[in-house]
């Protein structure tokens, strides 16, 4: 099964699995993505991979004006539509980002959450140069990863996890990139590193500034 095909398969599982009310790390990636759109004054936000539309549906409801998300999988773009019914003004689109993309107008921030740990590592740097190409000058990014076990010190390590869709069972593998590494891909697209942010002992984010 391919990624797209796996996607579509987890949609209607997908909230209660990661977005549950016990999952707390969410509110906390959510009052550090609320700070930094409020303190920047950020209108318009691009999500690569926004899945189900959690981080769509949060910056619209505090304000962000054009917003864009885009998604290989049908199947999570219409979960994520049925929950921005009340805001008409978000747009959605499949795509694969792992292909080059055009983009006719630039974005103050762009958003891709857990979505590296799916994306090979020979499709990595098409998609971080579609993430810069994305933002105007001085525009930011925010990203959520899974970190590495500790025991692993490599660019990237591979993490195969037997996971309960739909009451089977799939080996998924995860490709987990260190975040020493992300930072120096994010510099080559031309990015600086603003912080990065410890959620937990398995999660983090980044915020860059494109140049
Ligand atoms: C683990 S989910 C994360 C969803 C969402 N960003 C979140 O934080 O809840 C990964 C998402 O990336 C999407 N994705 C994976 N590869 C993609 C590709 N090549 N092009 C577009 N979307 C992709 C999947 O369809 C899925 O919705």
């Amino acid at each position: 099964m391919n990624s797209k095909e796996f996607f579509n398969l987890c949609a209607q599982e997908y909230d209660s699995v990661y977005y549950s009310a016990e999952n707390t790390e969410n509110k906390d990636i959510a009052q550090h993505l609320t700070n930094i759109i409020e303190q920047n004054k950020v209108e318009s936000i691009i999500e690569f991979g926004c899945g189900n539309g959690y981080w769509l549906l949060l910056s619209a409801s505090i304000g962000v004006q054009r917003i864009l998300g885009i998604d290989q999988s049908v199947a999570m773009l219409s979960v994520a539509k049925s929950k921005l019914i009340n805001y008409p003004f978000v747009e959605v689109l499949e795509s694969d980002i792992t292909q080059q993309m055009q983009f006719e107008s630039l974005f103050d921030m762009a958003i891709i959450s857990f979505v590296l740990s799916v994306i090979e590592s020979c499709r990595l740097d098409c998609v971080i140069d579609n993430v810069s190409k994305s933002l105007r000058r001085n525009g930011l990014l925010f990203m959520v990863e899974n970190k590495q076990p500790s025991l692993s010190a490599n660019d990237v390590c591979k993490l195969t996890i037997c996971e309960h869709w739909g009451g089977a069972k799939y080996d998924v593998t995860y490709h987990l990139y260190s975040c020493t590494f992300l930072c120096h891909k994010l510099e080559e697209y031309g990015f600086r590193i603003i912080e990065p942010i410890d959620i937990n002992s398995d999660i983090y984010c980044l915020v860059a500034q494109k140049k």
